[in-house]
């Protein structure tokens, strides 16, 4: 699937909305309550969160534009640059500013396509000029084995373990770090 990559504008608001909506549940684990899901992606995947995120310097929000339906998103990533004060993922990360690959999200019909490749790739050159010192790291659920091997593609290797919060369920991710390529 041919696609372009871009950073999001305030113009895909809404296309990001329905896009966050189809795709969250995606990444969740099997058995994951519906109401849980509603909660989250009605708590943190709402037009003012993708509005922050489309205005705010410390946050990249990349589209990928379905190149089969005009007008719609086949997938969108967020990459946010910051210091982390939880003591566990200091350990992992350090105590400097790093960047978490904080979402990456394509619909099903695309997996394998390429488009999240494309937006990695297009995420990670950004950060590259960015914030070109920064540590990359991502948390995933630890049963979702088809982003760990996208994401062990493309250099992130197992660093670590933390709990994520879908709505009031606790689950159990593993925290991964991109390897810095050695000269
Ligand atoms: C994670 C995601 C962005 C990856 O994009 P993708 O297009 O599916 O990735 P790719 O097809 O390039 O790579 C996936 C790899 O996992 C493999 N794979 C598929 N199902 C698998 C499984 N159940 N177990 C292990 N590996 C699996 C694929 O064969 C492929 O490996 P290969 O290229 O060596 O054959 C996409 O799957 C997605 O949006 N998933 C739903 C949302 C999500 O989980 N996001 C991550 C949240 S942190």
């Amino acid at each position: 699937m041919e696609t372009t990559i871009r950073r999001a504008t305030a113009a895909d608001l809404e296309g990001l909305v329905e896009l966050a909506a189809a795709t969250f549940p995606l990444a969740c684990p099997e058995g994951t309550a519906p109401e849980a899901i509603t909660a989250h992606v009605a708590a943190h995947l709402g037009p003012e969160s993708f509005a922050r995120w489309t205005a705010s310097a410390d946050h990249v929000l990349l589209v990928a534009e379905d190149a089969d339906v005009p007008g719609r998103l086949a997938g969108y990533a967020l990459l946010a640059c910051y210091r982390t004060t939880d003591p566990g993922m200091v350990r992992l990360v350090g105590e400097g500013p790093a960047v978490e690959l904080s979402k990456i999200y394509v619909r099903a019909d695309a997996h394998g396509s390429g488009v999240a490749t494309a937006l990695l790739a297009a995420g990670l050159d950004l950060v590259s000029t960015t914030w070109p010192d920064a540590p990359v790291w991502l948390g995933t659920h630890s049963t979702n084995l088809r982003a760990q091997r996208f994401y062990r593609k493309h250099d992130f290797e197992l660093a670590g373990t933390r709990t994520f919060f879908v709505g009031d369920e606790a689950q159990d991710d593993v925290v991964m770090l991109r390897r810095v390529p050695t000269v």
